[in-house]
């Protein structure tokens, strides 16, 4: 004989599965809408990247509307800015750094630094709904990396210690850009 309170447990438990990867797909749909939309309007994103990015933030599964993943992304590009700049505070005290790559990171340190302060702005733009000029503040962000990227191309040798960070960098505040873009049309 089973009791039938387990009978009653295992249906509750089904339900809350059901549930759980009805909400998951629901979520997953809205974020792949979304990068499908801003890699068509952008050739700069990825579709993969985009995808993988957002899903990979751990309060992603609980998003209900673009605008709430708007705010997603833009705190995303201001996690991997923020790591990015004590990287190359990091990489700045090594010893027998090369004269012209510390140059290069002085400068990427700069950049990254004022592009903290401008991510700080467009999400209070953002959440006043101010999308013009958080469209502003996040096409400068998006400057930073390509700028901090283009002083190592000044030699042709491939020195950048940034490439792979800088082009993150890039793409995570070109995705928020075009979900500002989405919600100001
Ligand atoms: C799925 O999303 C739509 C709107 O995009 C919403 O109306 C619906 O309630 C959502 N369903 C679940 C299970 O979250
Ligand atoms: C994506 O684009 C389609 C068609 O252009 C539009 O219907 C849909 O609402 C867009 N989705 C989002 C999340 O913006
Ligand atoms: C893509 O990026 C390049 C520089 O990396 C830029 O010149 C170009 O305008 C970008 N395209 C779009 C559609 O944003
Ligand atoms: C920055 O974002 C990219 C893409 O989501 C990710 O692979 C990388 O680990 C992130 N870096 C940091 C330090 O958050
Ligand atoms: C944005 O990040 C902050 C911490 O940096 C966190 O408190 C907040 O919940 C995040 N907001 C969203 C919508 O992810």
């Amino acid at each position: 004989m089973i009791p039938s309170s387990l009978i009653s447990f295992s249906l509750i438990a089904l339900v809350l599965i059901f549930h759980s990867i009805a909400a998951n797909n629901n979520n997953s749909h809205l974020i792949q809408q979304t990068c499908k939309n801003s890699s068509k309007t952008d050739p700069n994103i990825s579709y993969k990247f985009c995808v993988s990015s957002l899903q990979a933030f751990p309060h992603s599964s609980c998003v209900k509307s673009l605008r709430q993943l708007g705010l997603i992304s833009i705190n995303l590009t201001r996690h991997n800015i923020t790591d990015t700049k004590a990287y190359i505070e990091k990489l700045l005290k090594k010893k027998n750094i090369e004269p012209f790559v510390k140059d290069c990171l002085d400068d990427c340190l700069e950049l990254y630094s004022d592009a903290i302060e401008t991510v700080g702005d467009a999400i209070k733009d953002y959440k006043a709904k101010r999308y013009a000029d958080a469209n502003i503040d996040m096409s400068s962000v998006l400057d930073a990396p390509t700028t901090c990227e283009d002083g190592f191309k000044e030699r042709n040798d491939d020195v950048s210690p940034l490439k792979k960070r800088n082009k993150d960098a890039f793409q995570l505040s070109a995705i928020a850009l075009s979900i500002i873009n989405m919600l100001s049309e």
